[in-house]
């Protein structure tokens, strides 16, 4: 049995907890600065819970990182900063180039890991991908789990160069369907645009009216991810400016966090600031 510490346990995090109890392991979670969703979700899945990270840390072996990606880094800082000697994976959306200066702080004992599909509740869905010296070891703690863990070899932040690259399209194409959206409603030609896609883009219609409720309440966490994947192109010498402009479109929806799933019409008069 291993003892992991999930920092936190949110839709993913507790998913991930869930998975690697599913195999006998021992979860953590630490309590102190987390709202009361986070308590529900860690206690639901039979975590048990730290007080603080110093308390936490000392009682595992392995630390998984799994919150918004903006705060990636300050997570693994607070890590580090108490002297952690066990393994850290770094399960975010974020770009290779955080990943690897999240690496340098870490040292021998960075995983970098990547998480696509939905929280890892159900058969053939989510995919754990994993990367670095010991993902083989990490990789091992998941497996047969709905998580479906894949060790992409030793490069230190291949797991998060895959994430970036399968989000650049999934989330950037909903960001530019919203944002067309919102144009066809500036404009008073949304019929038009719908009737000309059914006839010759017929799968569009559906997928934006399907957009909305799946990223409204996430739209807020998917900002800091278009700009983790604009600089990831720009590092690479690629235009970025589309993923700069995804981040804009999601941005202009932060409001809706927390909020119920909330359909693509009511989020064009948002998107066009009349809300
Ligand atoms: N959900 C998905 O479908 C999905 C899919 C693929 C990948 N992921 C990845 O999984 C990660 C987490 O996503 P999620 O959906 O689990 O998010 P979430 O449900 O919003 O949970 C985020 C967790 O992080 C905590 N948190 C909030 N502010 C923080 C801070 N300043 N520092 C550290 N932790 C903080 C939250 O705690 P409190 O709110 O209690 O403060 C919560 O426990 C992201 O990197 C995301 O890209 C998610």
């Amino acid at each position: 049995m291993t003892s992991i510490l999930i920092l936190h346990p949110g839709e993913m995090g507790s998913s991930l907890g869930a998975c690697l109890r599913a195999n006998q392991h021992h979860v953590g979670w630490v309590s102190r600065d987390r709202s009361d969703s986070t308590r529900v979700r860690a206690e639901a899945d039979g975590f048990s819970e730290y007080a603080s990270l110093d308390l936490g840390l000392r009682e595992v072996d392995v630390v998984v990182s799994i919150c918004p990606p903006e705060y990636a880094e300050a997570t693994a800082e607070s890590v580090v900063a108490l002297n952690f000697e066990g393994i850290y994976v770094d399960a975010n959306a974020t770009s290779p180039m955080t990943a690897a200066r999240i690496a340098a702080q870490v040292g021998a004992n960075y995983v970098d890991g990547s998480v696509i599909g939905p929280p890892a509740r159900r058969a053939n869905a989510t995919r754990l991908y994993l990367s670095g010296e010991k993902a083989a070891f990490i990789k091992s703690l998941f497996v047969d789990t709905f998580a479906e863990p894949t060790d992409l070899g030793p490069a230190t932040t291949a797991a998060s160069a895959l994430k970036m690259c399968y989000a650049a399209y999934t989330k950037g194409t909903s960001a530019l369907l919203l944002n067309i959206r919102a144009l066809a409603e500036a404009n008073d030609i949304t019929d038009a645009l719908l009737d000309e896609w059914s006839i010759s883009q017929s799968e569009l219609k559906t997928r934006t009216e399907k957009i909305g409720p799946s990223v409204s309440r996430k739209a807020w966490r998917f900002a800091a991810e278009m700009r983790e994947i604009a600089s990831t192109f720009d590092a690479n010498g690629l235009p970025c400016g589309f993923h700069q402009g995804a981040a804009d479109v999601y941005e202009r929806l932060s409001e809706f966090k927390d909020q119920p799933p909330t359909p693509t019409t009511k989020l064009m008069a948002t998107l066009l600031g009349k809300s």
